[in-house]
Parts: C-alpha cells; structure tokens; sequence
C-alpha cells in the first residue's frame, strides 16, 4: 500500500512546483528570461516571432529551409472557414474584444471534424492553427466593430506585418512591423503564469486544444494577469499630465491601492521583458514625436523606484507595452488581445508539452465550513 504524503497549502500556489517544461527559465531574483536557454534580449534583437515559435516548440532554432517551411504552414492557416467571418458579423458591435476573442476561438472547434483529436499529432496540427488564426479574429473583429469591411489575409506578410494590414488596411513600415514583432516575441512565454496554468489544466483531463486556448484566455484577461496593460494605459489616460503624476501615484500608495504595471509574482528584480521595452517605447515616442506619455511612464517609474523597489517591486512587462501599442496606434481594448495574440503559441506549447508526459491536475483544498450540521426543514428556518 502506498500512503500519500501530507498536502500543504500554499495560497496562490506561489512555493508550487506544478509542472515540469523545457521551454523558459526565468530567474526572478536576477530578472533573467530565457527561452530554451537563449537569452529573451537576444532573441528580440536579432529573431522573429516565428522563429522564436519555432524554438518553443522544436526546442531547437530552425534552420533557414525549416524556417521557410514553418512559415509556408503557418500563413496557409491565416484565413478562417467561411462561417467564422459570417459569425464576426453577427456579433455586438460594443462586446469587448476579449470576449469576442475568447468566443472566436471556442467556435473555431465547431468547423474542425478532428476538433477533440487530443493525440500530440492532432495537438500539434491544432497549435499551429490556432497561432495563424488568432490575429485574424482580432482584426477582423475590430473591423466589424468599427463598421469597416474585412481586410483579408495576406499571404506575403509575416504574421506581424499581415495582422496589421488586417486591421488598418494598410501594409504596415518596416519600424512598425518590427515594433510589433518584438511584442509577440517577449510575450511568448512565461513559465507556469495563470493562463499557461489554466490551458495546462484543461488539456490535462484530455479535452481539446480549443478547449485549452479558451481557458487561457479568460484567465489572461483579468486585470491582475494579462489585463493589466489596459489597465496602465487608463491610469496614464487619468494621470493626464506629467505635473499630476506625483500627487496620483503618492495617493495610490498612501490608500494601499496597486499601481497597475508593476511587481510580479516571480520577479523581484527589474523584469527583463520590461527593460527592452522601455528603450522600445522611448524609441517609438521620439519616432512618432509624442514624448508625453514616455515621460509620464519614466516619472511614474522613479516615484514608484523610490517607494516600493524595496519590496522588489519593479515594472513588468505590462508597464512599457502600454505606451508602446499606443504609439502603434492601437486601440486600448486590443492591447490585451494582442497579448493573447503572441501567448497562445506558449500555451499551445505547454499543452502539448502536458500531453507527452499527462497526469490530471488536480490539487487538494482545505475544507473550512462546518461539520455534523442539523437539517431544518425549510419551514422552520428563521
Ligand atoms: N503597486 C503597489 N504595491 C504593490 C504592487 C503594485 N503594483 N504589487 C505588489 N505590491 C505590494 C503589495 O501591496 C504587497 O504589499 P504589503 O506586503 O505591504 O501588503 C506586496 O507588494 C506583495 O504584493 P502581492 O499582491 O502579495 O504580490 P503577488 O505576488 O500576490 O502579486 C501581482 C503579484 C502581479 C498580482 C501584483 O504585483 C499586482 O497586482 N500588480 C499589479 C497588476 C499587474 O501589473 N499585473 C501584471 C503582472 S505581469
């Protein structure tokens, strides 16, 4: 007979080693990020996000006729079955597009006879499509919304460049193609977060990878996960000017309030994700000649340097996003979209990854209620 050892509880999961992956190492007491072992620095200067895709799934980066063909696959499955364009017409123009892309994604598994093929084949087949289609959905959402016509996909374009020709219409510059690559770069991956937890945990009872991606991205939405760089951007919107940021950020702090873009459950240092985007953001602010909202981000970042780094609270990836997809001219509520955009190639990864070596996640709870209760017939309640 085996005895089990005794459960312990850990709020928040955070002392929880739930999950073994190969695919990033991140050091949050030194803020290093690495996937598969490849410096996150290094990876948003010189890669492409499909070829960091690539390196998250295969392990390995690809060769240049691997790259060709990963690209080639990719970009066959940007279209979506005529009756998801049909859907997006039909759905409220004022639904927020979170909601709409959660439910996009979900109804991508009614057009896919094979949609429960849980086996790492199928997996895998699923994982790339739902990398190729996800921008598409947004895009073609956002254009709904705004009453525009659809702008189909474009083969030629990598999937940064073809998701901003999708939304605008137009093909997007060089510096703005790249400014969005690097975003779906550093967003790719990140360990065992809430969402890559939450998809983990659907395809763990052998669901489906639609299932999972769904999963996934409600979790990602909240404010506290993926949420939060809308979040920052509103704060910035009511900070309004650069003279009130002190008396705003001070009276947040004071009333025990969180200040949106900072501190992370892992990093207790400077996240490296953050530290890439803040030079990418100033770049973009002088680029585009709107300074404002970087000096407003930078004080922001002093005061709070000031207040609370001695609690290894830094800004994270979410604080410098911000001002840079709205350099990018994107809209605010498409920001956490966007992350969704770039994420779902790391969920998909740790699914399949849960699939070659599965065991149902299932931890315990420590019941709090009562015990030996009477049962009082309803007419004798008070
Ligand atoms: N602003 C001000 N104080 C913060 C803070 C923030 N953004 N984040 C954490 N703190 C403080 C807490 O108030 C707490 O202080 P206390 O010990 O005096 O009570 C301490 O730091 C620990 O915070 P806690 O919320 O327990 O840490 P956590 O690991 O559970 O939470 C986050 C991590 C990310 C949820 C949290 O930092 C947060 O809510 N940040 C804002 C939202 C955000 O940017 N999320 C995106 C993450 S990528």
């Amino acid at each position: 007979m085996t005895t089990a050892s005794a459960p312990i509880f850990d709020k928040g999961l955070a002392n929880t080693i739930a999950a073994e992956s190969e695919m990033s190492f991140i050091d949050g007491q030194n803020g290093i990020l690495e996937y598969v072992g490849i410096e996150i620095d290094t990876l948003a200067r010189k890669s492409s996000f499909e070829e960091v895709v690539y390196l998250l799934w295969h392990r390995a980066l690809p060769t240049r006729s691997q790259l060709d063909q990963f690209n080639t696959s990719l970009r066959k499955e940007y279209d979506l079955p005529q009756g998801m364009w049909d859907m997006v017409r039909q759905m409220p123009k004022n639904a927020k597009p979170m909601h709409a892309l959660r439910t996009l994604v979900s109804a991508l598994a009614l057009y896919d006879e094979t949609a429960d093929d849980a086996s790492i084949e199928g997996a895998t087949e699923k994982a790339l499509l739902l990398v190729a289609k996800t921008p598409t959905l947004i895009a073609a959402f956002d254009r709904h919304r705004k009453g525009k016509e659809f702008v189909k996909p474009d083969f030629s374009l990598s999937l940064a460049a073809n998701f901003i020709k999708m939304l605008t219409g137009e093909a997007p510059t060089d510096t703005m193609a790249k400014a969005l690559d690097v975003c779906l770069i550093l967003h790719a991956d990140h360990g065992l977060n809430a969402s890559t937890f939450a998809g983990r945990v659907t395809i763990a009872t052998l669901s489906d990878m639609y299932s999972a991606m769904t999963t996934a991205i409600g979790t990602l939405k909240g404010p506290l996960h993926g949420g939060a760089n809308e979040a920052v951007m509103h704060l910035l919107n009511d900070i309004g000017d650069i003279n009130n940021v002190e008396p705003v950020i001070k009276g947040r702090l004071e009333r025990k309030e969180k200040v949106m873009g900072f501190g992370h459950r892992v990093y207790k240092a400077y996240d490296p994700r953050a530290t890439y985007l803040k030079t990418f953001s100033k770049q973009l602010a002088e680029d585009t000649g709107n300074l404002k909202l970087y000096e407003m981000s930078h004080k922001i970042e002093l005061i709070m340097e000031e207040a609370v780094a001695d609690k290894g609270i830094y800004p994270n990836v979410d604080f410098y996003s911000a001002t840079t997809y709205y350099s990018l001219g994107l809209d605010i509520d498409l920001f956490t979209p966007m992350f969704a955009m770039s994420r779902v190639s790391g969920w998909a990864g740790h699914c399949i990854e849960q699939l070659t070596d599965n065991r149902l996640i299932r931890p315990r709870l420590a019941y709090i209620g009562p015990h030996e209760q009477p049962y009082i017939p309803i007419n004798e309640r008070g």
